[in-house]
């Protein structure tokens, strides 16, 4: 138990880290165009822990990114996945909240449930609405999650590391990997 708890700690601790990373960062490029976009505890509706659900350290649960990002190998969107998968572990997995109670994150996960509300996530990776990316392309050729959304599995609030989304990101990309630079293939 108390292993448990010290894991438990470390975890809140690297999340707590992370995210004061990240709100220094997005003050840093605040007025950079292109880049507002809401996520961290504050701006998603349940704060959701990457690390905790796919990372590999102690105290964490290596669930495979396809698990809940199911669609990425079959349609061009990845998707998030609905509160029925949250809800075949969470109806168990309580977690600790700070008063030694249920998660309030977890119960906030419930209450979705509970209400058959979908819950209400921001997106963070979008790009034009000119342009089409197709995942099922990318994960059939072989390209890593990691190679255009860094280490999630180590965030604890997700962090978009490719911003803004650009032509020259996409286009450096397929010239290096010998993937077709026609333009309809990105633009409809
Ligand atoms: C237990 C389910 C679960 C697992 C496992 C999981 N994710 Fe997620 N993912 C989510 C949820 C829920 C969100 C929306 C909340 C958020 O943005 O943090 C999300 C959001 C994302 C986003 C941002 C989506 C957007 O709006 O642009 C990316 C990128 C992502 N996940 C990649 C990954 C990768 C890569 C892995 C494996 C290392 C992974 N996820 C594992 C549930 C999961
Ligand atoms: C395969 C099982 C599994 C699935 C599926 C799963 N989780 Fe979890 N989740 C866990 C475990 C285990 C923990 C750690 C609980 C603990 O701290 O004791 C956790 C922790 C969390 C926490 C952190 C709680 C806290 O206060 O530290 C949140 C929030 C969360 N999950 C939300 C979600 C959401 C939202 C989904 C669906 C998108 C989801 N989980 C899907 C197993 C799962
Ligand atoms: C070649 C780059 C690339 C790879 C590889 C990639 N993604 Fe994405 N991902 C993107 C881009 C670009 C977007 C924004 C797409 C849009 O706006 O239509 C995105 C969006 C997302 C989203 C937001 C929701 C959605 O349905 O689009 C999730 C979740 C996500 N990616 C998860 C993953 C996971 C999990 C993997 C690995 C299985 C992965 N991605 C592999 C570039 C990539
Ligand atoms: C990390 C490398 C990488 C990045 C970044 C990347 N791609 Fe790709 N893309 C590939 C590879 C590899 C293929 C697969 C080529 C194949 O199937 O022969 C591909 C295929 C595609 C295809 C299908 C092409 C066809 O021949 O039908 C589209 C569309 C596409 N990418 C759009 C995008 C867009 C839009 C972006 C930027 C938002 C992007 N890609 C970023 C590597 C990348
Ligand atoms: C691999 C995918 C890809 C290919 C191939 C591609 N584009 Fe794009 N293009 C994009 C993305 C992504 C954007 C959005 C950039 C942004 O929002 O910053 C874009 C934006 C544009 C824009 C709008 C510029 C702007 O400021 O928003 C034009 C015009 C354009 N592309 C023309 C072309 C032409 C012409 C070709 C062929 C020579 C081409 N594109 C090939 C991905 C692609």
């Amino acid at each position: 138990m108390i292993k448990k708890q010290w894991v438990l700690a470390v975890a809140v601790l690297a999340v707590a880290f992370v995210t004061v990373a990240f709100v220094q960062a997005r003050g840093d490029d605040a007025t950079a165009p292109g880049t507002e976009v809401a996520y961290g505890p504050e701006g998603q509706p349940v704060a959701f822990p990457h690390n905790v659900h796919a990372g590999a350290e102690a105290g964490q649960y290596q669930i495979e990114c396809m698990y809940c990002h199911f669609s990425a190998e079959r349609s061009p969107s990845a998707g998030i996945p609905p509160v029925s998968s949250c809800m075949g572990c969470h109806a168990y997995v309580a977690g600790q909240g700070p008063d030694g109670g249920p998660s309030p994150e977890i119960l906030k996960v419930r209450g979705f449930w509970d209400r058959g509300e979908p819950i209400p996530w921001n997106r963070i990776y979008k790009v034009a609405d000119h342009v089409q990316f197709p995942h099922m392309r990318h994960i059939s050729a072989g390209v890593d999650c990691t190679a255009c959304h860094g280490q999630v599995q180590e965030m604890g609030v997700i962090q978009q590391v490719q911003q803004p989304l650009t032509m020259g990101w996409c286009l450096t990309c397929h010239l290096e990997m010998g993937a077709s630079r026609d333009c309809t293939v990105c633009h409809y």
